[in-house]
């Protein structure tokens, strides 16, 4: 097969949720689908469960399912499929964002019961920032639902896309019926006698066919009406428009039952982009270029703390990777070679031989890697893109044994690269400040530092509201800022200046009065 053959038959994907929607179920079954793996349970939740806070056990466990689960790739017909799991718990969603940076197109899933849920707003936002096409799975539709006009008008407006429902559901909870495939004019039943196991039974049955009474009565008007309206209401489907990430195709089902699952995936496989062009600051690499290049999108620590390596995922972007074969560490300038570089099948590490656009390949690391690196044949690209987000909770952090003062340092500076946290140095007492976005990377930092490091931390507090990064090209302003704000200032691991605003007060005060700084929430590596 042609490189291009490779990349037109790839599709790299997340799959994206509020906690509990279904996401860990609808990744399944689509394995199930695939052949990847052939019984339910297969797929382990990565969530933490909630009050898990303390039990360092289960973030032990957890660590271990996503590196088990990051990637999971698998063919179906003649499609290979890459989706990258992302944290189920909200305090990782930071790993969850540079995850979308490596992805070409997302799965929202959404609870019919529930509607759209906060996660799932603020992961939008990352896929609008980058204009990821998004499709979204209306779940659960064996529960009692809210009323499917509800759920349209509710992500259209809390998502700000536009909508286009693919399939219609035949009401929901104990009297689901199924759904009506909108473009192919079938019918899929919903028979609870067959749930969990096969596929569900299709029937093709246009609308003012009779017999639909017999499927679905009583509600066989009812979804006449139903569907009238959304001819009326939403515009026919546009996959460019899709594709530029302003409308999402919209589809119904339950995962848990395999209903609607099979429909979603074949309209995926149809619609979604393969690879696409990548942006650096030197310029846009087609992923059909003959030479290989591709970025650091996570890290995870070896779970063994006896062997220090660690695992960096290369997002490949253009050009055919090959083992053995030397790249350019970029910001290095070194040529590397990779004799084990693992590929993902499913739930399956291996070590490949070549790998494509779109594709993510495991590299061994003993410590030299950062998120956001790029590998190349030689050309000095940065790829663009890959944020790192004003942290929401800080505090400071001390050595608490003086003989262990090299290991905090060094274990310190690997989580940081690891992308578990932010570290800032202030510049009133050049004492270091952790910035995460949850609570519970504190316990995670402590505990790993400790056990894979032999360094004891110890934490206290520190009142900041927010820190942002500041750019400005009026420099009279801006070192006027610095001079008034200099015990509110620090900077990041790259040398970056960052302001800690202490209130919400402090920090709309500041916007105000130096209008020519530009304050900003989101940064790059
Ligand atoms: P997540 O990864 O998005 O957090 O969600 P996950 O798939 O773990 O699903 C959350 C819960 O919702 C699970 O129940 C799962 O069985 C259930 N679920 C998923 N899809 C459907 C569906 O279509 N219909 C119904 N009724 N439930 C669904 P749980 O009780 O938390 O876990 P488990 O004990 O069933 O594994």
């Amino acid at each position: 097969m042609t490189l291009k053959e490779e990349i037109e038959r790839r599709r790299t994907f997340a799959i994206i949720s509020h906690p509990d929607a279904g996401k860990t179920t609808l990744t399944e079954k689509l394995l199930l689908f695939g052949g990847a793996i052939h019984v339910a349970g297969a797929v382990k939740s990565n969530k933490i469960k909630r009050g898990a806070t303390s039990d360092f056990m289960e973030i032990e466990r957890q660590r271990g399912i996503s590196v088990a689960t990051s990637v999971m790739g698998f063919e179906y017909g003649d499609v290979k499929i890459n989706i990258l799991d992302t944290p189920g718990h909200e305090d990782f969603a930071e790993d969850t964002y540079r995850t979308l940076t490596a992805v070409d197109s997302v799965i929202i899933v959404i609870d019919g019961a529930k509607g759209v849920e906060t996660q799932t707003r603020k992961l939008m936002e990352v896929c609008r920032m980058r204009s990821t096409p998004v499709m979204v799975f209306i779940n659960k539709l064996d529960r009692p639902c809210k009323d499917p006009f509800d759920l349209l008008d509710e992500v259209e407006k809390e998502l700000r896309i536009g909508v286009r429902p693919l399939t219609f559901p035949i009401s929901s909870g104990p009297t689901f019926k199924g759904v009506y495939n909108i473009y192919e004019s079938n019918l899929s039943l919903f028979l609870t006698g067959e749930r969990q196991t096969a596929d569900a039974e299709t029937v093709d049955i246009a609308l003012d066919d009779p017999r639909l009474n017999d499927y679905i009565a009583p509600f066989a008007a009812h979804l006449k009406d139903d569907l009238e309206l959304v001819d009326g209401v939403y515009e026919p489907f546009e996959r460019e428009e899709y594709l530029a990430g302003r409308l999402a195709p919209l589809f119904f089902g339950s995962a848990i039952n395999n209903f609607g699952v099979r429909e979603l995936l074949d309209t995926f496989i149809k619609i979604a982009p393969s690879p696409r062009p990548s942006t650096t600051e030197q310029r846009t690499v087609g992923p059909d270029e003959e030479k290989m290049t591709g970025f650091i999108f996570k890290i995870h620590a070896n779970m063994d703390p006896n062997h220090r390596d660690r695992l960096a995922f290369l997002k490949i972007c253009s050009g055919i990777f090959e083992r053995n074969k030397a790249y350019m560490h970029v910001p290095s300038g070194k040529l590397m070679k990779f004799s084990s570089p693992n590929a993902f099948m499913a739930e399956k590490k291996s070590i490949v031989d070549e790998a494509y656009p779109g594709d993510i390949v495991g590299l061994h690391d003993a410590g030299n890697f950062r998120i956001g690196d790029s590998f190349s044949e030689g050309e000095k690209l940065r790829f663009t893109g890959i944020p790192s987000f004003s942290p929401e909770l800080f505090r400071y952090i001390e050595n608490g044994d003086p003989l262990k003062f090299k290991q905090l340092a060094k274990g310190l500076d690997q989580l940081m690269d690891e992308g578990v946290a932010q570290l800032f140095v202030s510049s009133l007492n050049g004492r270091k400040i952790v910035g995460t976005v949850g609570a519970l990377q504190f316990e995670v930092i402590q505990y790993r530092l400790e056990h894979e490091y032999g360094a004891i931390c110890k934490w206290e507090p520190i009142q900041i509201y927010k820190a942002c990064w500041l750019q400005s090209d009026n420099r009279a302003q801006l070192d006027d800022f610095l001079r008034r704000k200099h015990t509110n200032m620090a900077v990041d691991k790259h040398g970056r200046l960052i302001y800690l605003a202490d209130t919400s007060y402090a920090l709309q005060l500041a916007v105000e009065k130096f209008p020519d700084i530009r304050f900003l929430f989101t940064s790059e590596f």
